[in-house]
């Protein structure tokens, strides 16, 4: 990291801990009042300008219909908008194809990859996406290869999660893919990607990113990461509307991927028949540019980043010192961003648990399974999280615990 990185990062730590700017930025939605929400992992909220921007568009394709998209949209600002995408991105337009959903876009390409045969072997870990598990078990009925499922230790740390995949590859001389999420939606847990694409690399095992909630909450560079195959959402950190993702393939990896389901409207060096044909939600297309130029002035990935690190950081320490709160998630800054699990570790049911947390203190969080840490409680702040929000978790925390 050069000097002006430190000096990024030291403002935007700075800017993260200031609950007036935090305001202003939270004046910017409309939040329907009911219970402090701490279940932004499930998508995040448009600014009013954004929803208005939406409305605007949603009417006006509702009114110039076929006559503006397809003399306009399809041929123009399609175009445009996906420039734009990459633009966010850093990485050249042939490379993005927008889809409807990250998993539309991760079963794509899971779907479409096309250097498997019979015999060879696929990975799928315990902190994948359902999606996701379910497509590489997919590959299993429809391409014979056989399913590796590693399951991750926990508590996770970063030379166990490397390890586990170094013995993974050891393992399985036929592995050939493997699937991995940057940050897990059971636990926030963030996986040290670059590093595990480096080990699957000098292996020869190609690896398909799920970056869905890594998009706008991780400063990352996508080139940089060494993976040839990723898909995102935008509904996430990025607050565009509902309904749109992506894949990411690098230039030179295309040809691994397949025209999906034969399409044949795209040429073969073009990345846009990789991904499902339908009529797209072209008003919530048509919003991305206002949507990511909201993010940019936000202060991008690296500000939302650290605001919600901070607010993860806050409600954090405070709760590991209460007996019978047990955090899930490692504080490793390395493996961890705003999102981190817990369980109450007196009770046997935390369903029951956080039915209690809304009924008898007004927090709304969701159970999350799936992982070897077992049932946990997932706290996702958003952006409308406020520090005295975090204050009235900790204290329903104590309360319960
Ligand atoms: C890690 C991860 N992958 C994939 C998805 C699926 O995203 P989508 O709903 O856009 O298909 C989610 C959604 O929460 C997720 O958290």
């Amino acid at each position: 990291m050069n000097s002006t990185a430190y000096a990024i990062t030291d403002l935007a730590d700075e800017q993260a801990r200031d609950e007036g700017f935090w305001q202003q930025v939270a004046a910017q939605y409309d939040v329907e009042p009911g219970p402090v929400n701490f279940e932004y992992g499930y998508f995040g909220r448009m600014t009013r300008a954004a929803l208005k921007d939406y409305e605007q568009n949603l009417a006006y394709v509702n009114r110039s219909n076929s006559v503006y998209v397809r003399q306009k949209f399809d041929t123009e600002d399609s175009e445009f908008i996906r420039a734009d995408l990459a633009d966010l991105l850093n990485v050249p337009v042939r490379e993005v194809a927008l889809t409807r959903s990250a998993s539309e876009a991760v079963q794509a390409l899971i779907r479409n990859y096309n250097g498997l045969v019979a015999g060879d072997q696929v990975l799928v870990s315990d902190l994948d996406y359902n999606s996701v598990q379910t497509g590489m078990r997919w590959l299993a009925k429809n391409r014979g290869v056989e399913v590796i499922e590693v399951t991750h230790q926990h508590p996770a740390s970063h030379d166990a999660l490397l390890q586990t995949y170094r013995d993974a590859f050891a393992a399985h001389p036929r592995l050939k893919l493997v699937a991995l999420t940057y940050v897990t939606h059971r636990t926030g847990l963030v996986m040290p990607v670059k590093a595990i694409a480096e080990l699957a690399n000098a292996h020869g095992i190609e690896v398909i990113l799920d970056g869905a909630h890594a998009l706008g909450l991780l400063d990352f560079e996508l080139a940089d990461l060494g993976v040839s195959f990723a898909g995102f959402n935008l509904q996430k950190w990025i607050g565009a509307p509902l309904s749109l993702g992506f894949i990411y393939v690098k230039q030179d990896r295309l040809s691994a991927i397949d025209p999906d389901m034969a399409d044949e409207r795209y040429g073969a060096d073009d990345i846009l028949g990789r991904v499902p044909y339908g009529t797209p939600n072209i008003p919530a297309l048509m919003t991305l540019p206002k949507v990511f130029a909201e993010h940019r002035a936000m202060g991008g990935a690296p500000a939302k980043g650290a605001r919600l690190a901070y607010l993860r950081d806050l409600w954090v320490t405070q709760a590991r010192t209460i007996d019978g709160i047990d955090v899930l998630t490692p504080d490793d800054p390395r493996l961890y961003c705003g999102i981190t699990s817990f369980r109450f570790s007196r009770h046997a049911d935390q369903e029951l648990m956080v039915k209690r947390l809304l009924d008898e203190h007004g927090i709304f969080a969701v159970t999350r399974e799936g992982s070897a840490c077992g049932t946990c409680i997932r706290i996702t702040p958003g952006f409308t999280t406020s520090a005295k929000d975090v204050d009235q978790l900790v204290a329903a925390l104590r309360a319960l615990a």
